[in-house]
Parts: structure tokens; sequence; C-alpha cells
């Protein structure tokens, strides 16, 4: 059998380039040499969306990117998170393996408390435990099934070393039940800028929409925040955000061309916008088509998502019955 390649994405917002460069583009292209499991990681977003009728809308966005930018769902396993009635349990036993210091320190946790302090406020205040957990719910995503390798952006590399330390926890336990994955993360697109120049993220509105409608998706382009360099002025094309997204999609020759008139002079960023609007929608020409039909059909979307669900449940029972019947609850 193939090894594993595992990810998740959560229904928090629209998938932007972002996502699409660092997690979906790396994962569909491990599909020819591995089984895929691709899925919506609803339960995450529950952490920080209290929405019940924006959190179904954006797992029907989430789950039709994943399938028109060509996840194959009858080859590969493809599904909803929260279908999986395996994971809670898991992540309970999984808990019991995991040092409380290591949660202290996760980043998304730190970050929360540090902001807290700054404001002179409890260091837990509006702190959910879901928040506090997040780490070991991942880790069991990633366990249940015995995942080889996990595709993801930079942001989450200290999900994966924690995911890691809970397996190697376990095993130096009860011996070598649970497999320990390696993270996937490319270097040359592990950190993609938004529109304000911060990494792009739906937490910081300043994503590009892979499949906003024409009209937004040139807007949110055109909104890239540049200095006030005039066209004929020289610019560094090092630490400048529009550059680094034109790099992403211009072919090699124009890069270079590009790079030139950054230097000498010549590069006017509104041009250079319009441009980088028209290289995104024709990257994503096909993907946008099909996009807009899978959305209005959401009976198929729910049925390709049941269906991944009962295959991920196949996979993952002889795991979770390993890992049971190793602690004694078997
Ligand atoms: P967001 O930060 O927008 O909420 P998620 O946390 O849902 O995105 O991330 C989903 C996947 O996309 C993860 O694997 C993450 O590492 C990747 N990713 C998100 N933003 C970027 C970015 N700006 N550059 C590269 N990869 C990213
Ligand atoms: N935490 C990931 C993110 O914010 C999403 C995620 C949940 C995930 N479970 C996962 C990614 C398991 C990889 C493997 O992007």
């Amino acid at each position: 059998m193939k090894p594993i390649a595992l990810t998740g994405i959560k229904p928090t917002g629209r998938p932007h380039i972002g996502n699409y460069l660092g997690m979906y583009r790396p994962a569909l292209s491990l599909m020819e040499n591995y089984l895929g499991m691709y899925f919506v990681a609803d339960y995450h977003a529950l952490t920080s969306l209290n929405d019940p009728a924006m959190l179904q809308s954006l797992v029907y966005e989430v789950a039709a990117s994943w399938l028109a930018l060509g996840l194959d769902p009858e080859e590969h396993i493809f599904f909803r998170q929260s279908d999986i009635p395996e994971i809670p349990e898991f992540t309970w036993i999984l808990s019991c393996f995991t040092s409380k210091g290591l949660l202290n320190r996760a980043h998304a946790y730190k970050a929360a408390m540090d902001e807290n302090l700054a404001l002179g406020h409890d260091p837990d205040e509006g702190i959910n435990a879901g928040l506090f957990y997040y780490p070991v719910l991942m880790a069991a995503d990633i366990l249940l099934y015995g995942s080889d390798v996990v595709p993801v952006g930079l942001d989450q590399k200290q999900h994966i070393e924690i995911t890691r330390d809970i397996a190697e926890a376990f095993n130096r336990t009860y011996g070598e039940v649970l497999k320990v994955p390696e993270g996937l993360i490319q270097e040359s697109v592990m950190k993609v800028p938004g529109i304000d120049g911060r990494k792009m993220s739906k937490s910081y509105d300043n994503t590009i929409p892979i499949f906003a409608p024409e009209k937004e998706l040139r807007k949110r382009v055109m909104r890239i925040v540049t200095d006030s360099k005039r066209p004929e002025d020289p610019k560094d094309p090092t630490n400048d955000n529009l550059f680094a997204l034109l790099q992403f999609f211009a072919s090699p020759e124009r890069i270079e061309e590009i790079r030139q008139l950054y230097v000498n002079g010549g590069a006017a960023y509104g041009t250079l916008k319009k441009e980088l609007a028209e290289l995104i929608l024709s990257h994503f020409s096909d993907a946008r088509e099909k996009f807009n039909t899978l959305i209005e059909d959401k009976p198929y979307i729910d049925k390709v998502l049941m269906q991944g669900a009962e295959k991920a449940r196949e996979m993952g029972k002889p795991y979770l019955k390993a890992a049971r019947k190793a602690t004694g609850i078997d």
C-alpha cells in the first residue's frame, strides 16, 4: 500500500493563495505517490468561529475548493473531521500523554495569552480550552490513520513537532504503537505575504481569495500595499510583497524582466498589480469554473464527504484499537 499523506484546513474563511501555495498545491502534488487523506477541520474551526450558518457555508467552500483544485475523491480519501467519531475519543487518550507544559508553549495559545498580558488582563481571559487543546486534536487527526507525511505551511511546524512528541511519549510507555509522522514544508512557499505584507492569513483580512468573484479578486490585488515610489524610481525587489506575489505566478523570464524594472526604474505598481490579477485569474481559471459548479451542488459535496468519512473510519479503526489495547482500556 502507498504511504499516507494527510492534511486538513480549518473552515474559518475563504481559501486564499497562501493556502494554495503553502498547502493545497504541495498536498495535491503528492497524490501520485501517496494515498491522500485530506479533510475539512471543522472541530478546529469551532475554537474561533461561533456562527453556525457561517461555519456550514465555509465547510462547503473549503470542500468545493479541494475538489476544484484537483483532489480526486475516488482514488483518495476526502472527508470532514467531525464525521469521524474516533477523533474525539483518540484526542482524550492522547491528551494523557501530552505534557501540559508543551501546550503552554504552543504558539496560538501563547499569542492569545501574551495579548491579554499586554492589556493588563488575566492571562487566560476569553481563551477557551479548545484553543489550548488544539494541538492534541491535531495530533489525533494525524496519528489516527498512521500518516507518513503531513504537508503544511511553516506556521504549522510546531504543531507537527508536538504531534511527534505525543506519539513518542505514547510509544515510550507502550512500545511502537503509533507511527511518528514527518512534516513536509516547502521552503519556497512556506510564508506567502498578504496584501498588507504580513503573512497572508484569514485572520488578518489580508488575503487574495482564490474563488472570489472576478471583480472582487481584482480589487483585492489592487489593494496590495506598496510604497510611494514613482514608476521611474529604482526599487528594491527583495522586500516588496507585490514582487513576492508576482514571483509565484509569472514565468521565470518575466520575473527577471520585472526584477530589472525594479532595480533600474520603470516598474509601475498599478500596471504590475493588473498583471498579477490577470496571472492569478488565468492560473485558476479551470479551478474557478469547477468551483462555481460544485458550490451549487451541495448534495454532491455531502455525498462525497460521507463516502470519504466511511473510508477514513475504516483506516482509523485499527490504530484506535491498537492504542486502546495498549493502554488496557480494551
Ligand atoms: P489561515 O492562516 O489563513 O487561517 P490556515 O491556518 O487555515 O490558514 O492554514 C491552512 C494551511 O495553509 C496550513 O497548512 C497553513 O500552513 C497554510 N498557510 C496558511 N497561510 C499561509 C501562507 N501565508 N503561506 C503559506 N502557507 C500558508
Ligand atoms: N491546524 C491546521 C491549520 O490551522 C489545520 C489542521 C487540523 C491540520 N488538523 C490537521 C493540518 C492535521 C494538518 C494535519 O492550518
